[in-house]
């Protein structure tokens, strides 16, 4: 994790929620977006810390939000095992997902809904889930074989960092007007 990171972690402001922002991250760019949505929701005057989802720990939090990047258009096992424990605990989740296609034609918007809602069909059963975002992260076609860059290319345009900041931070920004709502209460509490 990086030094900003842990950082993150241990910053506290005077705020009635206490929010996880988690993350499972293969390469890296998971963890950089975990840590921007985690400054946004702060800066909005949450308590957050932002933690690798292996090393989630649920006691005391109100709210998770719970990002992974898409393998074979599926969660990481330590993100879906976080939100599992979310589930058992009751606790509220906005998830958010890191892949790699871009939806800017017909059949690529297609794929990107069919991979969401892949996604979410493994989703734990009763995983309070309030919102799951796609934000697209890095294309790396290093290792891939000639056919396999091809169909990424088709589908996800050229390598490279293809992270969307603005978008990230408008959903964190909404993420956070809906936990100022209250809508984070554990379900228990009503
Ligand atoms: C083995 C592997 C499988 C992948 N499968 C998918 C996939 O099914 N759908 C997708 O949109 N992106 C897929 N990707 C792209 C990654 O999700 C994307 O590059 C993401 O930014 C990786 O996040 P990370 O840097 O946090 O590991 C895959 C990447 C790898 C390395």
């Amino acid at each position: 994790m990086s030094e900003h990171a842990s950082e993150s972690s241990t910053r506290r402001h005077a705020t009635s929620g206490r929010v996880l922002v988690a993350y499972a991250s293969a390469a890296g760019s998971t963890a950089g977006i975990a840590e921007r949505i985690a400054r946004r929701i702060e800066s909005s005057g949450h308590a957050v810390a932002c933690r690798p989802a292996d090393a989630a720990d649920l006691t005391g939090v109100d709210a998770l939000v719970l990002g992974s990047a898409v393998h074979s258009m599926a969660w990481l096992p330590a993100a879906s095992d976080a939100l599992r424990q979310a589930a058992a605990a009751g606790v509220p989740v906005w998830c958010f997902s890191v892949g790699a296609v871009q939806p800017r034609g017909r059949l690529t918007r297609l794929m990107a809904r069919q991979e969401a809602r892949r996604v979410e069909a493994g989703f734990p059963p009763g995983a309070v889930v309030r919102d799951h975002q796609v934000f697209r992260g890095v294309v790396d076609m290093r290792g891939v074989a000639w056919w396999g860059r091809v169909f990424y290319r088709l589908v996800s345009g050229p390598p490279g960092d293809r992270r969307d900041w603005a978008a990230i931070d408008r959903w964190a920004v909404r993420v956070a007007a809906e936990l100022n709502e209250g809508s984070h209460r554990r379900r228990s509490s009503g």
